[in-house]
């Protein structure tokens, strides 16, 4: 069997270059293209050089039609406007897309969906380690069994990232609201400053933190009388969330059209 045939999109970036790194570990997997912006510094280099590895004659490119001709799959940790647009491209072709962008906008995320159900294997998820699956079906147990207890979702990243509460957060957010049957829109509270009055009870509370070069802390606190539980998970480095997207690639090869996400992957959801 030929080897699947991988786009890496947002290449120049940080996931980038880890998700370059893990294809090109990965047997069975070869890196066709390398995707950045045509204002990129990176354009024409070659990508695998520009990761710590040795070259490999795919530079750099911003030309997305020619990047994509040939291609089995795209691993896209980008912007949210980047995955949309690869999104429908991905289903005019029947490509598996992965998507690790956070960030998304309700709009967003339903364009990504219908990609979906329009002949792209779509797997996305706001954190690609197998950790972080888990911690979230913790959470939803923990949620569930501690009813009264307030929940507080504290994340950590580097100075660098652009969204806030992340898309772990989000999805830990979810998974409590889940737990307890809630709406996360209508309970989530973002971050307080001022004269805040007491805590709502059935609210669940984000704060971000930024700095340095932290990869991802996440901590889902459940306050109760007397007692606090804190379920936390740490990143240490970001090829896990990489070795979790080429993961997601091999399982989609065997698995309909459609919109998926980790917990799919890890069979979490049977
Ligand atoms: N789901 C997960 O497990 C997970 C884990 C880590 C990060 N993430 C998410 O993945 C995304 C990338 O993270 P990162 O740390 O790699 O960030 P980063 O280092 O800032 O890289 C972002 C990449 O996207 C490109 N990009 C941004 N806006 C673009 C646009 N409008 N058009 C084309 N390309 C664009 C950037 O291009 P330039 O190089 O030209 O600026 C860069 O290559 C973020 O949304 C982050 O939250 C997800």
């Amino acid at each position: 069997m030929s080897d699947l045939k991988i786009v890496v999109a947002g290449a120049g970036g940080r996931m980038g270059a880890a998700n370059i790194r893990a294809v090109a570990a990965t047997p069975g997997m070869t890196l066709h293209a390398a995707l950045v912006r045509a204002s990129s510094t990176v354009l024409g280099k070659d990508a695998c050089l520009q990761a710590g590895l040795d070259p490999l004659d795919v530079p750099f490119s911003a030309d997305t039609e020619t990047a994509l001709i040939g291609a089995d799959a795209i691993i896209d940790f980008s912007a949210p406007l980047v995955s949309v647009d690869l999104a429908q491209k991905a289903a005019e072709r029947g490509l598996i897309h992965v998507i690790g962008t956070t960030g998304c906008s309700a709009a967003e995320d339903w364009a990504i969906a219908q990609a979906g159900h329009n002949g792209a294997r779509i797997i996305k998820a706001g954190n690609f380690s197998l950790g972080v699956s888990l911690l979230a079906g913790l959470v939803k147990k923990a949620a569930a069994a501690l009813a009264d207890y307030d929940i507080e979702i504290v994340e950590m990243h580097h100075n660098g990232k652009v969204d806030a509460p992340s898309g772990t957060a989000l999805m830990l957010g979810q998974a409590a609201a889940d737990g307890r049957g809630l709406d996360l829109a209508e309970q989530s509270v973002r971050g307080r400053d001022g004269q805040t009055g007491p805590r709502r009870a059935g609210t669940i509370g984000f704060a971000a933190l930024r700095g340095g070069t932290v990869v991802g802390d996440h901590s889902v606190i459940l306050a109760g009388p007397s007692e606090r539980i804190e379920l936390t998970h740490r990143a240490q480095d970001r090829s896990l969330f990489a070795n979790g997207a080429v993961r997601a690639v091999q399982w989609a090869q065997n698995q309909p059209p459609g919109f998926y996400d980790m917990a799919d992957v890890l069979g979490l959801n049977e």
